[in-house]
């Protein structure tokens, strides 16, 4: 029989993701609605090192649901990445009697919860909570989604110009090593070609497909550079080089990670609030949300941060349809 838990605290931690402040959201209200009390860590496990804690109630999370970051800040702490910070860290979990720990956050951040139990024994569970969708095991994570949306919205406006004036752009998006939100957007913006990591990319061939479609009459082309590729200027360069064309290279940057949660990630994040709460009652630790299909699960935090293989034959699948579509 799991210990009863009676307290729990919940953070966030890493890049923010549109759909924290739902998780954090349904993590209060579901552990309200089972008797047990939630302290919020503010400042990612920085704030943890240095006790930023305080108290939560269902009205404290009252009106987040569709805003974009997250009310308990967020941070990337160097001092959590020693022994020493995460020794503190466990410290001030201990002194506050907070029995688990729910954490919202990316790849970087699920390790670190790995690492505080392996090393403290930390009870917790965790939430994939950024855009990157770069932990595995899981077809998605919080913010991916709406990430998707603002980066088309921008494709579409760009596409306007690059019809307009008839030229090249290159638009870098987000997303680590981790193609999701390029081939994405790739395909749902009507790319002309898309260059993410572990693509096999011959540049005198994309060179020769531009020249050729000109010939045609083809003379707007957009393609989407994932920032684990390449920067969007120094591709616009080569592009150059090789072509001759008028080609700008355009970086969203964060703007990606901003804005109002979309209808499904508000989903996801308000089932997997929940559910992690239910996990910890269950007296599970150590493991991730995951979704699969319309069914969430749990995975180890090893398998969920280190088996983050994705689907690559959906990759490959967008990437030859954007490939054919964009003819
Ligand atoms: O983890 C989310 C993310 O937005 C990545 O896509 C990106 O590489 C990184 O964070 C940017 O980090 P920072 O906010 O520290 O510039």
């Amino acid at each position: 029989m799991a210990e009863q838990i009676k307290r729990i605290g919940v953070l966030t931690s890493g890049g923010d993701s549109p759909g924290m402040n739902a998780a954090i959201r349904s993590v209060v209200r579901k552990a309200v609605f089972e008797g047990i009390e939630v302290r919020g860590i503010l400042r990612g496990y920085e704030g943890l090192i240095n006790g930023e804690i305080i108290e939560m109630d269902s009205r404290s999370v009252s009106n987040i649901l569709s805003r974009g970051g997250t009310v308990l800040k967020t941070a990337r702490s160097m001092e959590f990445m020693t022994p020493e910070g995460r020794a503190k860290a466990a410290k001030v979990v201990e002194e506050n009697g907070i029995d688990a720990l729910v954490i919202i956050g990316g790849n970087g951040s699920l390790q670190g919860a790995l690492a505080l139990q392996k090393e403290r024994g930390i009870t917790s569970i965790g939430i994939p909570g950024t855009i990157d969708n770069d932990l595995g095991h899981t077809d998605y994570t919080i913010g991916a989604h709406t990430s998707v949306d603002t980066v088309l919205d921008a494709v579409d406006k760009i596409r306007d110009t690059v019809t307009s004036m008839e030229r090249i752009y290159v638009i870098e998006v987000m997303g680590r090593k981790e193609p999701y939100i390029a081939v994405m957007a790739g395909l749902a913006g009507g790319a002309e070609e898309i260059l993410y990591p572990g693509a096999e990319v011959d540049m005198d061939e994309i060179a020769g497909e531009i020249k050729k479609a000109e010939k045609k009459g083809k003379r707007s082309w957009i393609i989407i550079v994932s920032e684990g590729f390449s920067s969007a200027h120094s591709m616009a360069e080569k592009i150059v080089e090789k072509t001759g064309c008028e080609v700008r290279g355009i970086t969203l940057g964060h703007i990606q990670r901003g804005g109002a949660p979309n209808a499904p990630d508000r989903v996801l994040a308000s089932r997997m609030g929940a559910y992690a709460v239910s996990a910890l009652i269950e007296g599970h630790s150590g493991k991730m949300v995951a979704i699969k299909g319309s069914v969430l699960l749990l995975i180890p935090y090893e398998k969920a941060c280190f088996e983050r293989e994705k689907d690559r034959k959906l990759q490959e699948e967008l990437y030859s349809l954007t490939k054919l579509l964009a003819a």
